[in-house]
C-alpha cells in the first residue's frame, strides 16, 4: 500500500551516510503509485547509474536517471523551446520516478530552480524530492539561494504539490523554508551545531533533554529516522531490500526528558 500524501512539506535531515538519499529514493518510488508525477532532484550530483545499481532489481525497475550539465543549462536558460523539452522530459513519465542529477555548481543550480520553478508550480500535483536542498537554500549565502524554489514550496501547498527536502548540513539549510515542514525525519547526525538545530525544531529548550535528543541521534543506526509529526516522535526503520517502512515506537516529545 502507498500512503496519500496530505503533508506538503516534509525535511529530511542527517548525517552523511545516514540513509536519506535511499529514504527519498524509496519513498520516490512508492509515491508513483499515487498517480502523481514524481520527480527527485540531486542537487549534490551524486546520484549515478553505479550508485543505483546496488539497489534490489523492482526498485531500479521503477527509475528513470537523466543528468543536466552546465551546456544543458545553458541552453535552456537560452530558449524556452529547450526548457519546455526538459520539463516534457521530466514529467512524461508517471510510471516511474525520474531522477535529475546536476551536474552543476550551486549557483547554476540555483539559476535551473529560478528557471524551472515557476513552471513545476503550474504542473500541480507534482511530488518533488529535492537532495541536498542546503545547495540551493542555504542559511546563509544569499547569491546561492533561490526565491523561486521557496515560492514553490511556499505556494506548492496551493496546487496540491508535495516537496521533499533533504540535507546533510541541518545548520545549512535555510531556517525559514524548514519551518514550513508538516513533517521531519532526522537521521544519525554526529555534529552538536546540527543537532542543536534539531532541538529548535522540536522546541526542547531544557539543557537535559537536548542532550537526551543530542545522545538519540548520535546514535541512531543507518537507516533509523525519528520521524516528527504533531508533537510525536515515531521511531522508523528502512528495510534497504524492500524499502518498508517499520515504525518500531511512537513517543510523545517529553520523552526525551524522560529516559
Ligand atoms: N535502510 C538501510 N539499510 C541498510 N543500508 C542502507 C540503508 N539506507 C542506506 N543504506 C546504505 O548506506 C549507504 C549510505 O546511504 P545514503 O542513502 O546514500 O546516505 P546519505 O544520503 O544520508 O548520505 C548506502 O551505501 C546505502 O546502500
Ligand atoms: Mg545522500
Amino acid at each position: 500500500m502507498s500512503e496519500l500524501i496530505n503533508e506538503h512539506t516534509q525535511t529530511i535531515l542527517g548525517g552523511k551516510g545516514s540513509g536519506k538519499t535511499t529514504l527519498l529514493i524509496y519513498k520516490g518510488v512508492d509515491l508513483i503509485h499515487n498517480s502523481r508525477k514524481v520527480v527527485l532532484i540531486d542537487c549534490g550530483g551524486v546520484i549515478t547509474k553505479t550508485k543505483l545499481s546496488q539497489y534490489p532489481e523492482q526498485i531500479k525497475a521503477k527509475i528513470r536517471l537523466m543528468g543536466l550539465q552546465r551546456k544543458g543549462l545553458e541552453a535552456i536558460l537560452g530558449s524556452k523551446k529547450q526548457l519546455k523539452f526538459l520539463l516534457t522530459g521530466l514529467l512524461s513519465n508517471d510510471r516511474k520516478l525520474t531522477i535529475l542529477r546536476l551536474e552543476l555548481t550551486s549557483q547554476e543550480s540555483r539559476y535551473f530552480f529560478d528557471c524551472v520553478s515557476e513552471y513545476l508550480l503550474r504542473y500541480k500535483n507534482l511530488i518533488i524530492l529535492i537532495d541536498e536542498s542546503q545547495e540551493v537554500l542555504p542559511q546563509n549565502g544569499r547569491e546561492n539561494y533561490s526565491q523561486e524554489l521557496e515560492r514553490l514550496v511556499r505556494v506548492g501547498r496551493n496546487y496540491n504539490t508535495v516537496i521533499f527536502l533533504a540535507s546533510q548540513r541541518p545548520q545549512f539549510l535555510n531556517k525559514k523554508v524548514m519551518a514550513l515542514s508538516d513533517i521531519f525525519y532526522f537521521g544519525n547526525i554526529q555534529y552538536y551545531l546540527d543537532s542543536r538545530i534539531c532541538a529548535e525544531i522540536l522546541g526542547v529548550s531544557l539543557t537535559k533533554d537536548k542532550n537526551n535528543l543530542r545522545r538519540g541521534l548520535k546514535s541512531l543506526k543507518l537507516g533509523k529516522f525519528y520521524r516528527i509529526k504533531e508533537g510525536r516522535i515515531e521511531i522508523i526503520n528502512y528495510d534497504i531490500s524492500s524499502g518498508k517502512e517499520q515504525t518500531t515506537s511512537t513517543k510523545d516529545i517529553t520523552w526525551l526528558g524522560g529516559e
